[in-house]
């Protein structure tokens, strides 16, 4: 499966996903910030890189390269619907959305008091943050947090988190046809509502609840006094285990 992973800053998801590929390339970096650090480490690794600061000239380099998928990594531009219509798009936020979407996620959990935070990988439409959730993780707030050092706890789950999910990806072509998935959101999420924070995981027509994180994707995250309505729309925007977008899983 063939890459193309999108940056305008640091890169170590970048870096992450060049680094974990096995069953899928890194074939193509794209930076829509000439001064981007994260093309300097693209570039040692080998990566053919290439800087379009405008989201046409981006949009005209996917149409030449096609690639099966295209990653976002810290690229701070929304792409609009007709790319997330016509190419896979994931991309990865440091919060359990739909929880703190948008910039400053991190500061915006701990203005708000969060006891627990984390990150979400997802497939991208053209809202921010929006899309359904292909995983997510959650990381304990410590009382004398900052923003920057709950941050840097996030990001080394974002790193591990994007490469399970794009690896999941990259298998599902292997995926036997997988059934259709009919279920009450609302009744799952009345049960996923723990005193402890929980994974609600896909598992063919039925969901799994556990306290560990799930091996595989796709799943979602709860944690203690997320409302039910959160959970719900947590539950309702879980990709479906083959990927498809297009099935409506849930009445
Ligand atoms: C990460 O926290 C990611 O979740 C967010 O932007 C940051 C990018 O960091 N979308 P890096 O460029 O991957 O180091």
């Amino acid at each position: 499966m063939r890459v193309c992973v999108l940056i305008s800053g640091r890169g170590s998801n970048m870096e992450a996903l060049i680094g974990g590929a096995d069953n899928y390339t890194v074939e193509m970096v794209i930076s829509n910030k000439p001064d981007a650090p994260g093309l300097k480490v693209a570039e040692r690794l080998g990566i053919p890189c290439i800087v379009r600061e405008s989201l046409h000239e981006i949009e005209y380099i996917l149409y030449k390269m096609r690639p099966d998928l295209v990653c976002m990594a810290g690229f701070m531009r929304i792409l609009p619907a007709h790319v997330t219509d016509e190419y896979r798009v994931m991309n990865i936020h440091p919060s359990l959305l739909p929880k703190y979407p948008g910039l400053r996620a991190v500061k915006q959990a701990l203005d708000d008091g969060a006891v627990y935070s984390g990150c979400t990988v997802h497939f991208a439409d053209s809202g921010v943050d929006t899309g359904k959730i292909i995983a997510q993780d959650i990381v304990a707030v410590e009382r004398d947090d900052t923003a920057e050092t709950l941050a840097a706890r996030i990001l080394e789950r974002e790193h591990k988190l994007y490469v399970e999910a794009v690896r999941w990806y990259a298998g599902l072509s292997d995926a036997k046809e997988m059934p259709e998935l009919f279920s009450n959101a609302r009744e799952i999420a009345s049960i996923a509502i723990t005193d402890r924070p929980t994974y609600i995981e896909r598992y063919d027509t039925a969901h799994r609840f556990g306290h560990e994180k799930p091996d595989t994707p796709t799943y979602v995250a709860t944690t203690p006094g997320d409302p039910q309505s959160l959970v719900c729309e947590r539950i309702i925007r879980l990709a479906e285990p083959d990927g498809n977008l297009d099935r409506i899983g849930y009445l």
